[in-house]
C-alpha cells in the first residue's frame, strides 16, 4: 500500500512578486517546487508525487523534476481546484495526461485509488519542510487518524479588526494553532471532501478545512517552524538565509 503526495504548485505568486510563479522561484538556488518534492521523497515514506503546475509550465516542471517518481499535470484556478486536478490522476476520475518524469519507483495507481494507503497534500511553497515532519504525518494517518495536520502554537496576540481598522475583540491565542502542510488523509475521505466542495462550489485555504466541512475529525500533530510557507518577499529572504546558514 503506497503513500502518494499531491503538491499544489499552480499559484501565481503575486504576493511574492518575483516575476514568475512562486513554485519556480529559487530558494538557495533551487526552485521551491524541487525542494518541496525532494523533501517529500527524502522522507523515504512517499512512493509517488503528483504535482499540479501552472498549465504553461507543466513541461518545465517535468524537466526540473526529471528522474524522480513524479507526475506533473495542469492545476486549476485556486488551490482547492489544483488539488482536485491532482487527485483526478490519483483516482482516475480526471484527465491524467501529464508529464511523467519516470523513475524506478512505482507510479500512482491511476484508476485504482484503493491501492493508496495515505494521501499527503503539501504546498510547493513550503520548500524547507523537514522529512521528519512528513514521516510524522504519515505515521499518524497509519495509526488510525483519517485526517492529520501539523500545527504550531500562535506566538503573536491575535485580534479581530473591523473594516475601519478598529479592534473588535482579542482572541484567546492559547486555543489557536497555525496550520502547515503536509496534511495527511485516508484517500477516500480526502476525495469525498473535495467532491463535496466541488459540488458546493466551495474552496478552502487548506484541505483539512474541506474535511471539517463534512463533520469529520481532523487530528493535529506538532508542526515544525522550518515548514514555513513562503508567501512574501520577507519569507523568501528568511528561507534563503536558512538554506545558506545550513550549508555554511
Ligand atoms: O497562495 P498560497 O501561498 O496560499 O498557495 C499555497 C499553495 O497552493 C502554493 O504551493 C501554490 O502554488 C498552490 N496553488 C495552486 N493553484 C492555485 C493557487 C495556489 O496549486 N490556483
Amino acid at each position: 500500500m503506497s503513500v502518494v503526495a499531491v503538491v499544489p504548485a499552480a499559484g501565481s505568486g503575486q504576493r511574492l512578486g518575483a516575476g514568475e510563479p512562486k513554485a519556480f522561484v529559487p530558494v538557495g538556488g533551487v526552485p521551491m517546487l524541487v525542494r518541496a518534492v525532494d523533501g517529500l521523497l527524502a522522507s523515504g515514506v512517499v512512493d509517488h508525487v503528483v504535482v499540479a503546475a501552472p498549465a504553461e509550465l507543466v513541461d518545465r516542471a517535468g524537466e526540473l523534476l526529471r528522474g524522480r517518481p513524479v507526475t506533473v499535470l495542469a492545476g486549476g484556478a485556486d488551490r482547492t481546484a489544483s488539488v482536485l486536478c491532482a487527485l483526478g490522476a490519483l483516482h482516475g476520475v480526471g484527465d491524467p495526461n501529464g508529464v511523467h518524469t519516470g523513475d524506478e519507483r512505482p507510479g500512482p495507481p491511476v484508476g485504482d485509488g484503493s491501492a493508496v494507503e495515505v494521501v499527503l497534500v503539501h504546498d510547493a511553497a513550503r520548500p524547507l519542510t523537514p522529512p521528519a515532519l512528513v514521516m510524522a504525518v504519515v505515521e499518524a494517518v497509519r495509526a488510525g487518524h483519517r485526517a492529520v495536520i501539523p500545527v504550531l502554537p500562535v506566538a503573536d496576540t491575535i485580534k479581530r479588526v473591523d473594516e475601519d481598522g478598529d479592534v473588535v475583540a482579542t482572541v484567546d491565542r492559547s486555543v489557536l494553532r497555525a496550520v502547515q502542510t503536509p496534511q495527511g488523509f485516508a484517500p477516500e475521505l480526502l476525495l469525498r471532501a473535495h467532491r463535496a466542495a466541488a459540488a458546493a462550489g466551495a474552496a478552502a485555504t487548506d484541505d483539512a478545512g474541506l474535511v471539517e466541512a463534512l463533520g469529520e475529525t481532523v487530528h493535529a500533530v506538532p508542526g515544525d517552524p522550518a515548514a514555513m510557507k513562503v508567501t512574501t518577499p520577507w519569507d523568501h529572504r528568511l528561507a534563503d538565509h536558512l538554506v545558506n546558514d545550513a550549508v555554511a
